[in-house]
């Protein structure tokens, strides 16, 4: 197969850039791939909204810039938080024109809402599924466009670069391409190669590297590790951002509930369990500081009082009120027993979003030529040391924007390359069947393990070493495995899975400080020197 313009993932970085190229470019085709099916994405689950200035006569870009570099603690890049800012509001106008509707007030401005870090109300949703709405009207946008080709169920094995023609490629290689990808299509059972003049990496993010995650089961950081394997750069892979309010469900591991920060930001007060609001003695911000502080602080009380979870407190809520808001969260509370009009709901801390990823210029542009990414698998420079809530729908939409822009602008078939016959086919021979999926699911339950054991909210160097240790008897017996056995989804996101760890390790271990996201117990202190970690 060849392509136009190829795009890895189906959610808000990747509709928003496949619908933008192909309006643009009515006579070029684009091939949207996804793994599953084609709307299970992060960005389904999104619940508090996205971040706009949208009245500047009661809000100003520079308080939201100010609170975005305020939470990124040092290491966003002002120039991009600029960029984001500034150039949302039009992405988020453009989004509403495709058939997203936001909530509004009866006099017909939006209702806005508030979550931690933010000094104004700045939030736009679509009650608590604002993530779930963006994604239908994406969709059924994307469905009217005649020259794009949705296929879902088809997994993205590798980047196909000069590696693959026989050239040796290293990180100093300067002009590593990407000529396209090699696939394993779900709905034949065939490994296919697809040549591409630009390809789009939006796989999200690889919140499943951890034992308990508000992420979907396909967010396992499978960009990320491709690019890595090809040789691109990856950025700040240590800044985890852990939400502070998973719903505690005992026994529920995997793909937590969220209960969106914007509860807080309509005044659900965090309590322990012996019934303290205890967010005063952590910040003045209390409830609404930013989400490493109050994860942390969570995490803290946790550890002191031997528990599992904390409370956060809704019952002076009236019900009318956060039905009205929060429909969904009611819902959901209610069918495990939580009124939440009489009861508490029991939260705890879960991974939730990968603030590094992919380094990409300000054109989304990768360090691997015709290679761009956005959303969620990309470092920008937006988010620094911490994601302030709510900018990373908008991150997604600005950057998809640029680097459909920049794509458009410089467009190349790869034809030179002749039709793909040049590239060898997936290299299958001497594999076979798993004989045991047990070999891949132990090992699986090892590295979420270790990884919310070790490299968690809270890291110290002998923890980190441990779990270096133990990353490197995980990836040798997986290598092994993969050597030997026909490829499947299950141990593809696994290898996958090991190799952002190790890059979260890696780059833990190499930060001497604390900041943001990353608390060493060990350099509880910031290092004067302010530096990205690239590998
Ligand atoms: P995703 O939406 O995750 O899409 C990834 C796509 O890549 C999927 O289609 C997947 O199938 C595909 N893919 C992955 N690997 C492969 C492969 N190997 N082969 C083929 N396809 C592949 N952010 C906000 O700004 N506001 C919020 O209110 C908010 N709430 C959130 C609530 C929850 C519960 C979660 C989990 C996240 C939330 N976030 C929020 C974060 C935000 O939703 C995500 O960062 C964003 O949606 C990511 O979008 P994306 O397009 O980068 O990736
Ligand atoms: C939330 O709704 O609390 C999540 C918002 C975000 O992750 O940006």
């Amino acid at each position: 197969m060849q392509t136009n313009f190829l795009v890895i993932g189906s959610g808000i970085a990747g509709l928003t850039y496949a619908l933008k190229v192909a309006q643009d470019c009515p006579d070029k085709d684009v091939i949207v791939l996804t793994k599953t099916q084609s709307d299970e994405t992060n960005t389904k689950y999104a619940q508090g909204g996205i971040a706009g200035v949208m009245d500047l006569d009661k809000d100003s870009f520079d308080k939201h810039i100010e609170d975005t570099l305020i939470a990124g603690d040092g290491l966003c890049n002002r120039h991009t938080v600029e960029i984001v800012v500034k150039e949302g509001v039009e992405r988020i106008k453009e989004i509403i024109a495709w058939g997203a509707q936001f909530d509004k007030e009866p006099d017909g401005d939006f209702k806005l809402g508030k979550e931690g870090g933010h000094s104004e109300f700045r939030i736009l949703h679509h009650k608590d599924v604002t993530g779930k709405e963006m994604e239908r009207a994406l969709l059924s946008a994307l469905a009217k466009q005649k020259n794009i080709q949705l296929v879902s169920h088809c997994f993205v094995l590798d980047i196909i670069t000069q590696h693959h023609l026989g050239y040796l490629v290293t990180k100093s290689t300067p002009d590593i391409q990407c000529y396209g990808v090699y696939v394993l299509n779900l709905n034949s059972n065939k490994i296919e190669k697809i040549i591409a003049g630009k390809t789009l990496v939006a796989t999200g993010g690889n919140g499943q590297v951890y034992r308990t995650t508000t992420n979907p089961a396909i967010a396992t950081g499978d960009g990320v590790a491709m690019v890595y394997r090809a040789k691109g750069r990856i950025e700040n892979m240590e800044f985890i951002q852990f939400h502070p309010t998973a719903l505690y469900e005992a026994g529920v591991r995997g793909h937590s509930f969220l209960i969106t920060e914007a509860v807080r930001g309509d005044g659900g007060i965090l309590r322990n369990t012996k019934g303290e609001a205890f967010m005063k003695r952590y910040d003045e911000r209390k409830d609404l500081a930013p989400r490493d502080i109050v994860a942390r602080a969570i995490d803290n009380e946790m550890k002191i009082n031997g528990t599992e979870h904390v409370y956060l407190d809704c019952r002076h809520f009236s019900k009318e009120k956060f039905t009205e808001h929060f429909p969904n969260i009611y819902d959901k509370c209610l069918s495990i027993g939580i009124d939440i009009t009489n009861d508490m709901i029991p939260v705890a801390p879960a991974a939730h979003y990968s603030c590094g990823g992919i380094k990409t210029d300000e054109w989304g542009r990768t360090s691997i030529k015709n290679l761009y990414a956005a959303g969620e698998c990309a470092s920008t420079g937006l988010h620094g040391a911490n994601r302030l809530a709510s900018n990373s729908l908008l991150e997604a939409m600005v950057f998809a924007h640029r680097a459909y822009k920049d794509a458009v602008t410089n467009q190349n078939s790869n034809t030179s390359l002749g039709d793909g016959a040049n590239f060898p086919d997936w290299k299958s021979a001497g594999t076979n069947a798993p004989k045991e999926m047990i070999l891949v699911t132990q090992s699986l339950k090892e590295l979420k393990l270790l990884m919310s054991d070790y490299v968690g909210i809270v890291r110290n160097n002998e923890r980190l070493h441990r779990a270096m240790k133990r990353l490197d008897l995980l990836y040798e017996e997986t290598e092994a495995l993969y050597e030997k056995t026909a490829v499947s989804p299950q141990l593809c996101e696994l290898r996958n899975m090991i190799t952002v760890a190790y890059l979260i390790v890696k780059s833990a271990e190499f930060r001497h400080e604390s900041r943001g996201l990353h608390f060493n117990t060990d350099y509880p202190g910031k290092s004067t020197l302010v530096q990205n970690i690239v590998m």
